[in-house]
């Protein structure tokens, strides 16, 4: 008998995150690590209101088997909030629900990738979705980010090269860089995939926690229905429920439903139902506000704390938004390196290296803001500058 394992399991990146993440279970390790919500803002007192209204209701659907498209409500809901918060006119069709953008990653996969295909992605790129990808076997085309979105020459580059079937884009304070794409970078790339048939995967989860500027506009209001959306409420509400959506025309829907059909059916109906039911009796707007403040000073003080602690030739990302930043070490420093050195000080972070496709990044460290309080972001800091500098001279 040959080899009892399919083999794309050997293409498939292990994620490093998890592996991270068993190092963070030790209470006394300070973690910038995770991509984890700060849990002080889970809406428990609500969630448990909401699934108290549903299952006292005589509607017994909750608990039945139901569509794959998902809760008929639910969809109207996120359609009519696309329209009131980004101007966008979508129909409650065009959202399908999800068991959080991941799965909504993987069933893109599904839908357009073969063996083979070639797939463009940001360099550095949300590990998830390299993961998510890698399944089906791809090859990957990464085109380097640029500090106002992805470098639109190296794109076209690309596209000229090879038949691209698709470019994955986390258009709103990226995971990892906090990098967002200006509103003029979005209409290069706009202009850019009007000459080409590649779908652009606009995959949004922190777009809503935006803590200064205004939001530039959606790829989908130039690509229309070839640029297909990714949203989620783990960010907004608790990832623990694990419900996203996709935003996609019906002909591409069309080919989602099968492929969700195929996996699970449909998404958890109870879980849909008592997020509803919380959005409808709560005011998630000033909700969002909350956590939009308390992240907004959590980026403040570890901004800070790296002014003050790390070397000046360190250099970083200042998000507008979302969770994480991006350190840069002097080319001679590896950050995973410094990232043995931490965890023996106990505190942890992500290397580089896992979210570059082609290798590289190994100057580089994701560092998360959202799931530290303050003065624990300062110890952490202090010890990773404290690091930085006694390997900079040589330590
Ligand atoms: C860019 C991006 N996409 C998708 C996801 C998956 O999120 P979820 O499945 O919880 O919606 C994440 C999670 O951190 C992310 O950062």
């Amino acid at each position: 008998m040959g080899p009892i394992y399919a083999t794309r399991m050997s293409t498939i990146p292990k994620s490093f995150i998890r592996e991270i993440l068993k190092i963070t279970e030790d209470p006394e390790v300070i973690s910038f690590a995770g991509g984890l919500p700060n849990p002080r803002f889970f809406p428990v007192g609500q969630i448990a209101k909401a699934t108290s209204d549903v299952l006292s209701g005589a509607d017994v659907s909750a608990l039945q088997y139901s569509t794959t498209e998902g809760y008929q409500p639910l969809r109207e809901y996120i359609a009519q909030r696309y329209l009131q918060k980004n101007g966008l006119a979508v129909s409650a069709e065009e959202i399908l629900i999800t068991n959080g953008s991941q799965q909504g990653l993987d069933l893109i996969g599904k839908v357009f990738i073969g063996k083979d295909d070639r797939i463009a992605v940001e360099r550095p790129a949300y590990l998830g979705a390299i993961q998510a990808f890698a399944v089906y076997e791809p090859l990957f085309c990464p085109v380097p980010l640029l500090e106002d979105g992805v470098d639109i020459d190296r794109l076209k580059n690309v596209l000229g090269k090879h038949c691209v079937k698709l470019f994955h884009t986390v258009i709103n304070f990226q995971n990892p860089s906090g990098i967002s794409y200006s509103q003029h970078k979005r209409e290069e790339l706009a202009k850019v995939f009007e000459q080409h048939d590649a779908v652009v995967v606009e995959d949004d989860p922190y777009g809503e926690l935006r803590f200064a500027g205004v939001a530039p506009q959606s790829m989908r209001s130039w690509l229309d229905g070839r640029a297909v959306l990714l949203g989620s409420f783990s960010k907004t509400i608790a990832p623990g429920l694990r419900l996203g959506w996709i935003c996609a025309k019906p002909e591409i829907m069309d080919n989602l439903v099968v492929a969700k059909q195929a996996s699970d059916l449909h998404s958890n109906s109870l879980c849909q139902r008592i997020v509803h039911q919380y959005l409808m009796n709560n005011d998630v707007d000033r909700h969002i506000e909350t956590i939009i403040a308390a992240y907004k000073k959590q980026r403040d003080v570890m901004v800070a704390a790296i002014e003050e602690n790390f070397p000046a030739e360190v250099r970083f990302t200042r998000p507008e938004g979302g969770m994480f930043l991006w350190v840069t070490l002097p080319e001679r420093l590896s950050a995973l390196k410094l990232f043995d050195l931490a965890v023996r000080e106990k505190v942890a972070f992500v290397p580089g290296t896992p979210f570059f496709v082609d290798g590289g990044g190994t100057n580089c460290m994701r560092l998360n803001f959202s799931n530290a309080d303050e003065d624990i972001i300062n110890e952490g800091i202090r010890r990773l500058g404290r690091i930085m500098k006694s390997l900079l001279a040589g330590g």
